[in-house]
């Protein structure tokens, strides 16, 4: 094993920052994490994704994704990475297409199947229906209503199976095994990790000196790609990680060492909602991200608010978790934001920018 690479890239910096980490334990040091078995692990025993892998992810999906723009809100000293205006309304499309094309033939024949309470599946859905792939997508109770129209556009076959995401995956996993249909995992994927990446290369070359970029966390593949990528090429800028108070497992589970359930409760940041990360997106944030931070519901809703007044753009509830961060952190700037996705009810944004605080 190669301990050169497991070393945090500012040893001194970085333990000094944990030394005075706040009590409530959110600085996590590059690589001050106890391994996640005993032993210790390299990235590559985790399969997480090389840069060259990110950048060939890249090529393969180039001609199926948009080229995002990255706003610069200069009053803010914020750059804004715009995945909302991405093709099906999220990042998510670039994860599903970087595994889809990795398939061969007998796989795609079969079809596949995904858990997903709305994104991920509307991603899979597209890159299947490009592919002429017949798609399964399980669904826990509740889903958006939003996504849901979108993934019936699509033409995916729907199961609502289980209460919450994680239900809904057994279920899904349950029916894959059945059927030999390919399961495409919403985040603990290296193909996945490696299209959400590409993100991070595209934003590279669209903004200016920056001293953090934030990345709102659900299962953790966003955050991942996106980590590797800036640690290879970037590693002056911090990565902060956001997830809301009331499904913080990323940050549960850093503190743990270890990939532990933690309860979930509702938040309007739905595409963060579930009680697990992956075993390779915390190894991956263990390794590469700086700090995870948890925002309170309240935050998340004055951040949409903040970006309709700003800049007249709707985005949902998880792609504003990363704009509270952000808001909340005036000291780190410049700084870029991804905002992750745009596919939220009317009614949930209309109650959401309403509400007085
Ligand atoms: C809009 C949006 N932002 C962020 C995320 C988090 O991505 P990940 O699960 O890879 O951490 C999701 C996940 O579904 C999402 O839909």
């Amino acid at each position: 094993m190669n301990q050169e690479r497991n070393r945090p890239s500012r040893p001194d910096r970085r333990i000094e920052e944990y030394c005075n980490a706040s009590s409530r334990g959110k600085v996590f040091p590059r690589g001050l994490h106890p391994p996640i078995s005993p032993g210790g692990k390299d990235p590559a025993d985790h399969d997480l994704p090389t840069l060259e892998q990110i950048r060939e992810a890249g090529v393969r999906i180039r001609p199926h994704i948009w080229l995002t723009p990255t706003v610069h809100v200069e009053s803010a000293q914020l750059y804004l990475k715009m995945e909302c205006w991405q093709r099906t309304g999220s990042f998510k499309v670039r994860g599903a297409f970087s595994k889809l094309l990795t398939l061969d033939r007998e796989q795609l024949a079969r079809g596949v199947v995904t858990a997903s309470a709305g994104n991920h599946g509307i991603g899979v859905a597209e890159a299947a229906r490009y592919l002429g792939v017949e798609c399964h997508v399980f669904l826990p109770e509740g889903a958006s209503a939003a996504k849901l129209t979108i993934l019936r556009n699509l033409g995916a076959q729907l199961h609502i199976a289980g209460r919450d995401y994680d239900e809904c995956e057994a279920e899904a996993l349950r029916w894959a095994e059945r059927t030999g249909v390919e399961f495409i995992h919403p985040f603990d994927d290296p193909a996945v990790i490696s299209g959400q990446g590409t993100l991070a290369l595209e934003m590279l070359e669209q903004i200016g000196p920056a001293e953090a970029v934030f990345v709102p966390i659900g299962g953790g593949g966003l955050i991942a790609g996106v980590s590797r990528v800036l640690h290879e090429l970037r590693p002056e800028i911090q990565v902060i990680g956001a997830q809301p108070e009331a499904c913080p497992a990323m940050l549960r589970s850093l503190e743990a060492g270890r990939v532990v359930e933690t309860p979930c409760f509702d938040t309007i940041a739905d595409g963060l909602a579930g009680r697990f990360v992956g075993e390779r997106t915390l190894r991956a944030c263990q390794l590469w991200v700086d700090e995870v931070m948890l925002v309170e519901e309240s935050e998340i809703r004055r951040a949409l608010r903040w970006l309709l007044d700003t800049l007249h753009v709707v985005v949902e509830g998880s792609a504003a978790v990363g704009v509270a961060a952000a808001l909340r952190r005036p000291e780190l700037r410049p700084a870029a934001v991804v905002l992750t996705g745009r596919n939220i009810d009317t009614r949930t944004l209309l109650n959401a920018v309403s509400t007085e605080e």
